[in-house]
């Protein structure tokens, strides 16, 4: 097999920090090599002085052998290199076919050909069975269209050498299977595929080579055939990974119960439409669903964040409905919010101030109004131990910590509460590995002490390996209910896209 791309001990270095040190890689023709590794381990970094984006501080990239230096992602493209970023860069209000074409338009007398267009496109999604419709409007496409209009329009551009940085972050996962499939797809016809991706599993399905970053190095090359996902995560975090608490059965009283909750605003569709459920002690509850189908407002309702027009909350046998966040928060309530930046954390208080945010009541850290600061700071720097929490001091803003930091930080603040109840939304979101790892085991311990959890996430696999039973939420309505045991992702995601249980 031949060597189309290497890139020979890249350095990149921002101030006196390397965020990629002396990385070789070497791509076939006709492969897929996944680069996997924690946030922040450098994988963007690579890419983007491989793009052309960013020169590299050291180093030398070779294309067929011979020593190329790109002059800007244009410089990168005229040699066949294409890039389908994490965030996309579509014309929403364009069709897919002119963003395909954009920039090389095909014309006759200066006229844009918009047939020529459509049928460039056609062809294309033909040849490499990439569904696309020529015609739609980007902003009327699903997040997986527009994903497949970007792969498209790198084809067009000519690439031979396709990079896709975290593709499958924002897909359903029957959008994760087409992808893949069309990652296969495309290598079968002889493109090289760099895939970029924190997922495992994704990796072991595609993947010829995976090659594995952390903190800016190399800890391993390796033939997908010859290592197991375990062996890629030990490189990925550098240690044993711990095996998730065994499960014990526990089928307590009721925590929460949520009955014929309704959330309906003037004439529109309801945002909730008659929603029960119930969380026992010592149980998860997970709702899967697409979001935007009714998971924050479920989450504002019950927590007090938002008023509803029909229907209870009880927490603990208590009416709490339409009470104060801090009633509900009383009668045994802590929450992990969906987004840590408007409900979790004032952007301008410190580190300590955030971690202490519902603590100043408690008697072990509060005496006759007087707050027990260094009880308290015990309790938070054995948080910032335990979840590696990076943070200067804490007295630094923590609108300054990244957003796994932070979310680490507020996740052991509302695990510390020792509620009977927990809201828990997106607990993960932004972490790295390592921490996934902590999160799911405090969860876990959580529900075997009795305590009960009502889970939400986007992350279908999150969902699958915490919980005891799985509601599944469309347009509003529980449309679904599985036990842990009948529950798997093929049937979930049917429900997710609102078809019927099966
Ligand atoms: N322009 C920059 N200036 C300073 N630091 C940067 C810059 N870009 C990335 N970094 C740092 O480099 C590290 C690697 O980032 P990145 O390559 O984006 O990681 P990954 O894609 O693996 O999550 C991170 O710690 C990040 O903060
Ligand atoms: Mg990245």
């Amino acid at each position: 097999m031949s060597i189309r791309l290497e890139m020979r001990k890249m350095t990149k270095q921002y101030g006196d920090f390397l965020a990629n040190e002396d990385i070789s890689f070497t791509l076939n023709a006709g492969e897929v090599h996944a680069i996997v590794g924690e946030n922040g381990a450098g994988k963007t970094t690579l890419m983007r002085m491989l793009y052309g984006m960013e020169p590299p501080t050291s180093g030398q990239i070779y294309l067929d052998g011979e020593p190329v230096s790109f002059d800007g992602p244009n410089d990168a493209i005229s040699h066949g290199i294409g890039m389908v970023h994490q965030h996309f860069m579509l014309f929403s209000d364009f069709t897919a076919a002119e963003n395909v074409v954009i920039g090389h338009e095909p014309k006759k007398a200066g006229f844009f050909r918009r047939k020529d267009a459509i049928d460039t496109v056609n062809k294309l999604a033909g040849q490499y069975q990439i569904q696309v419709r020529p015609n739609v409007k980007v902003a009327d496409a699903s997040v997986g269209e527009q994903q497949r209009i970007e792969i498209l329009k790198v084809l067009y551009q000519g690439a031979n050498i396709i990079i896709l940085d975290e593709p499958t972050a924002v897909l359903t996962p029957i959008e994760v299977k087409g992808l893949l499939k069309n990652i296969k797809n495309l290598a079968e016809q002889g493109k090289s595929v760099i895939l970029i991706t924190h997922k495992l599993r994704e990796v072991m399905e595609v993947a010829d080579r995976v090659t594995v970053l952390r903190n800016g190095k190399v800890t391993g090359s390796v033939n997908k055939e010859e290592t197991t996902a375990d062996e890629l995560a030990k490189l990925m975090v550098g240690r044993e990974l711990q095996t998730i608490s065994d499960r014990i059965q526990l089928n307590g009283n009721s925590l929460l119960e949520v009955n014929e909750l309704t959330i309906k605003e003037k004439q529109e569709k309801p945002l909730l439409d008659r929603i029960s459920l119930s969380v026992r002690r010592g149980e998860i509850v997970g709702i899967a669903g697409v979001s935007g189908n009714g998971q924050s407002e479920l989450l504002q309702a019950i927590s007090g964040l938002r008023k509803v027009n029909g229907g209870k909350v009880l927490i603990d046998g208590k009416d709490v409905t339409n009470q104060s966040v801090a009633d509900i928060r009383l009668a045994g309530l802590s929450h992990i919010p969906e987004d840590r930046y408007l409900w979790g954390a004032a952007k301008q208080a410190t580190v300590e101030e955030t971690g202490l945010m519902g603590y100043q009541n408690k008697p072990d850290y509060n005496n006759k109004s007087i707050l027990l600061k260094k009880q308290f700071r015990s309790l938070l720097s054995s948080w910032i131990k335990k979840f590696e929490i990076k943070t200067t001091s804490i007295n630094e803003q923590a609108g300054n910590l990244s957003g796994g930091n932070l979310q680490k930080l507020i996740v052991s603040r509302e695990l510390g509460q020792e509620t009977p109840l927990l809201l828990a939304a997106e607990p993960t979101r932004g972490v790295d590995i390592g921490a996934m790892e902590y999160i799911h085991e405090a969860l876990l311990q959580k529900r075997n002490n009795g305590d009960g959890i009502l889970l939400i996430s986007s992350e279908l696999t999150e969902i699958l390996t915490l919980s005891d039973r799985i509601l599944v939420i469309y347009e509003g309505k529980i449309v679904g209910e599985l036990t842990r045991e009948e529950a798997t992702e093929e049937k979930i995601s049917i429900l997710m896209a609102g078809g019927s249980k099966q």
